[in-house]
Parts: C-alpha cells; structure tokens; sequence
C-alpha cells in the first residue's frame, strides 16, 4: 500500500506551508549554477502542488522570495523574477486544467512591473477554479505582515472604528496578507535547516512542523504524503493533556 493510500481522508490538513528551501545548495552538489536549481525548483512545486490536489489540500502556500532575498546578487534576483515570470504564465493553462486558484500574499505591488502582469492575469483567470488554492508568498515578510497589521489597528483605534476590547485573535487575522485563508495545521521546510526565515509567524503558532533534509528540487509528491503522514501521527494537545483528547479523563 502506497503512503498516499495509508493516509487517513478524515484527517487532511486543510492548509500546509512550505518554506522552499535547497535549490542553491542542491545546484552547487552538481556543479551547476543556482539558476539552475531554482529552474529545477519548479518541478517540486509542480510535484508539491498535483499532490496537494490529489489529497485535497484547500491551501498551498509556498515561500518562494522573501523580502531579504532582495540582498542576493542582482544577478541571481533578476533570474529568480524571470523564472517567476515565464513559470507562471507557462503554468496558467495547466492550473486551470487542474482547478487550481492562484493567490499571492506579500508585498507584490514591490515586484518588477512584468511579474505583476503576469500575476495578475494568472489570478484573474484562475479565480473562479475551485480546487486547490496555491498561495504563492512573494516579496514576504512576517515581521513586516503584522507591523503593517499593528498599524493598521492602531489607526482604526485612533479614529474610533474601534475599541480596544475589539483587539482579538480574529480581528488581527483580518489584517494580515492571509486574512480569510485558515492557519496552516503544518509547516513543511527542506534542505535540513531548522528555523522559520520570517515565514507567516503568526499563523503557525500551533502548527506542526515537518523538516526534511531533502533540497527542494529533489522534492517528491511522496515526500509531500510522507510529512502529511506523519503529521497525522502527531498528537494536537493545544495546551491540554492526552487523556482529555481521548476521553478516558
Ligand atoms: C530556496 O533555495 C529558494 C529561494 C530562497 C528563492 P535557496 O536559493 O535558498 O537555496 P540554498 O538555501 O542557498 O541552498
Ligand atoms: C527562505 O529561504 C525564503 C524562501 C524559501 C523563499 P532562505 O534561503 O532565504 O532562508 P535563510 O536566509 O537561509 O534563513
Ligand atoms: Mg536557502
């Protein structure tokens, strides 16, 4: 039986993160360019995203630039936003065949001009699709995503649209890039190194986290099923204890 059929239906995460990590690293092991593994990076996006559908994941987020790989050298950004460009409108037709929205959080309005072009029409002409969301974080920054949130609030405040008891949980996750997108139940980063690089801090405070030593271009739909897997293994106490969770308190 194949992971994908070992998993349980009843318990898919209606939300998985991925911090995209590896494609340098996995480039150099072969002695190429890191172009090319970020070229190569987008077949495991292609894997991530059919075994996302296929399972029924309603949201997809992928961590593909960050406001801080704007300090690479130019000559690697300026590859990775026309990777962007060409990907996209490359994959509009198969997105579609697939019912698959496309979303974007971030600051995209910061993107070179054709990028957003090309994300826009992507977005308009995915919009009504109804499969899976792929939501693609681009020029993001969680500390920046709820900076901008503080903001925002503190001005409603100001002006009275708002009291102070008003401030909750929810009221904040309407303020952030991904308002009315439920917070992921996992968090899947590759290529070994633990630590979240300012990715949705907010939304994954309780989430599980699944990291692989894979690079992401070696990323499998396998590899996908396997961390939902074990993310079913997992046991979600949210602050409470085991016996309250299986009844027997
Ligand atoms: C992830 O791979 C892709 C982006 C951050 C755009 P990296 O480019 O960070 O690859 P490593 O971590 O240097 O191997
Ligand atoms: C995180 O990867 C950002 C993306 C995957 C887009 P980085 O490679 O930029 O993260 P750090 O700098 O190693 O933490
Ligand atoms: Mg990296």
């Amino acid at each position: 039986m194949s992971i994908k059929d070992r998993l349980d239906k009843n318990n898919i995460p209606k939300h998985v993160a991925i911090i995209m990590d590896g494609n340098g690293r996995w480039a150099k092991e072969k002695g190429e360019m890191r172009l090319f593994g970020h070229a190569t990076g987008v077949e495991a996006v292609r894997e991530a995203l059919t075994a996302a559908s296929e399972i029924k994941v309603d949201y997809l987020t992928l961590y593909a630039f960050s406001t801080e790989n704007w300090n690479r050298p130019k000559e690697e950004v300026d590859g990775l936003m026309d990777l962007l460009v060409t990907t996209i409108a490359n994959e509009i037709e198969s997105l579609n065949n697939n019912d698959v929205r496309l979303l974007t959080i971030g600051n995209t309005h910061e993107l070179p001009p054709k990028c957003k072009k090309e994300l826009m029409n992507a977005m308009e002409r995915t919009k009504e699709n109804k499969g899976t969301t792929l939501v693609l974080a681009l020029n993001y920054s969680s500390k920046y995503e709820i900076k901008t949130a503080i903001k925002t609030i503190a001005e409603k405040y100001k002006n009275g649209e708002i009291e102070l008891t008003d401030v909750t949980d929810q009221l904040v996750d309407e303020h952030l890039f991904t308002a009315g997108i439920p917070d992921p139940e996992l968090m899947i980063r590759t290529s070994g190194e633990i630590r979240i690089s300012n990715f949705l801090l907010w939304q994954i405070a309780y989430s599980e986290l699944h990291f692989t030593p894979i690079f992401w271009p070696d990323f499998k739909k396998e590899d996908f099923y396997k961390a939902v897997y074990e993310y079913q293994t997992r046991e979600r106490r949210f602050g409470k204890v085991s016996e309250q969770l299986n009844g027997t308190l």
